[in-house]
């Protein structure tokens, strides 16, 4: 095992909003955030990361650069954070990178050949910042015949279970995952369908705003029950085991879809129902969990959308709902920090994934590993 204690996680999810980096103590007794950043990712970046995540042509070429562009920012983020602390480069045993998702088949959805594809090229992260880096987490699960998703459940499972509780951690980002513990057991873990990639797509075509600051929009319209019950058809909400979702399955042009066989709606009444959908989707996993689940807390960039929270609170009564920030981390560093821990496990021979939550035929160490640094150059007589 690595020396030092410290973990840097690096997450940018499939919001795109920014790369959120979490420099962490991690040991066998548990983790520690120490520091936090938040790395812009510029408008042309983000908008090739867009393009490359729709089929479309020249695919290669598109896919190489970025590869290793992401890899550049990534690096800088890291750059970034350690620039704010008293450390350097050496005191770091190792980043973990989730990498930009830009395509997401798993074997649940029907997938002849289940894949997934996450860019940010890691020997780039590595060469730049002079620590290894460990990344590519998903696909030995895959390999193993899981999901490769969601790998945040055991992390979740060590930072915030408890004694006697039965906890759902609900991770609402672009996507919502959520996480069943039963005392310290982790009980299940999968994808319950969208979190906020369906409210954002929704206002940024009609109000030209990155999200619903607040939710404040959706909070204006009526919900509409007609809607509601069609979105409540995608063919993802009736799988069962382990499952796990990305924008290829929610997405405007499914919206659509559903929009056209409807009189015209108000936008805000689309996001409204938008919203509820949501909110809906989560509560019925929390509700249908194979144990009874008393306190439900929310991490990701929808614990601040305050009509989301809304919305859950009353389809979740009585039971408690608050953000992770009552079990001691704040809810928009808890995937990064999962990722500095996944790097943990698989410095330690540990294995990252929970095959009860991915489906995957057992346990598994997770990623590849990027050395850092020089070493003895290949002997030339
Ligand atoms: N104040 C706020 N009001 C409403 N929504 C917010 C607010 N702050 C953040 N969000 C939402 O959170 C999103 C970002 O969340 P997050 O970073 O957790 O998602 P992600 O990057 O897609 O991660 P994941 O990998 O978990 O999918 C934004 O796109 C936005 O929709
Ligand atoms: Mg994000």
């Amino acid at each position: 095992m690595a020396a030092t204690e410290l973990y840097i996680g690096l997450m940018s999810g499939t919001s795109v909003d920014s790369v959120d980096v979490a420099l962490v103590r991690c040991r066998e007794q548990g983790c520690e955030l120490l520091e936090t950043l938040e790395h812009p990712i510029g408008p042309e970046l983000r908008r090739r990361i867009a393009a490359i995540s729709l089929p479309g042509d020249d695919e290669i070429e598109r896919m190489g650069r970025l590869d290793r562009d992401i890899g550049t920012l990534f690096a800088g983020a890291v750059q970034a954070l350690l620039a704010i602390t008293d450390h350097r480069a050496e005191d770091i045993a190792a980043i973990g990178s989730h990498g930009q998702t830009i395509r997401h088949r798993p074997p649940s959805g029907d997938n002849t050949t289940p894949f997934t594809l996450q860019i940010g090229d890691p020997n780039t992260i590595a060469e730049m910042t002079g620590i290894t880096t460990i990344a590519d987490f998903r696909r030995r699960d895959i390999a193993a015949g899981g999901e490769g998703a969601p790998l945040a459940p055991g992390f979740h499972a060590a930072a915030f279970a408890g004694e006697g509780r039965n906890r759902a951690i609900v991770n609402i980002g672009g996507i919502a995952n959520i996480t069943l513990l039963s005392g310290t057991l982790l009980v299940s873990g999968f994808d319950t369908g969208p979190g906020n990639t369906l409210l954002d797509h929704w206002i940024r075509r009609h109000q030209a705003q990155g999200y619903d600051r607040d939710g404040q929009w959706a909070a204006e319209g009526r919900v509409c029950t007609a809607l509601l019950e069609q979105l409540h058809d995608h063919p993802y909400l009736a799988r069962r085991g382990p499952r796990s979702t990305g924008k290829e399955a929610f997405n405007l042009d499914w919206l659509d879809l559903s929009l056209r066989s409807l009189p015209a709606l108000e936008p805000r009444d689309v996001q409204a129902t938008l919203a509820e959908f949501t909110a809906e989707t989560i509560a019925i996993a929390v509700r249908a969990a194979e144990v009874n689940i008393d306190e439900v807390f929310v991490c990701g960039g929808g614990a601040r959308n305050t009509d989301l929270m809304r919305r859950l609170y009353r389809l979740l009564a009585p039971r408690r709902l608050d953000t992770t920030t009552a079990l001691g981390i704040d809810p928009e560093w808890v995937e990064a920090a999962a990722f500095a821990w996944l790097a943990w496990r698989t410095m330690a021979g540990l294995a990252g994934n929970a095959a009860a939550v991915t489906g995957a035929a057992g346990a598994r160490v997770l990623g590849g590993i990027y050395p850092a640094g020089e070493v003895r150059p290949v002997p030339v007589r």
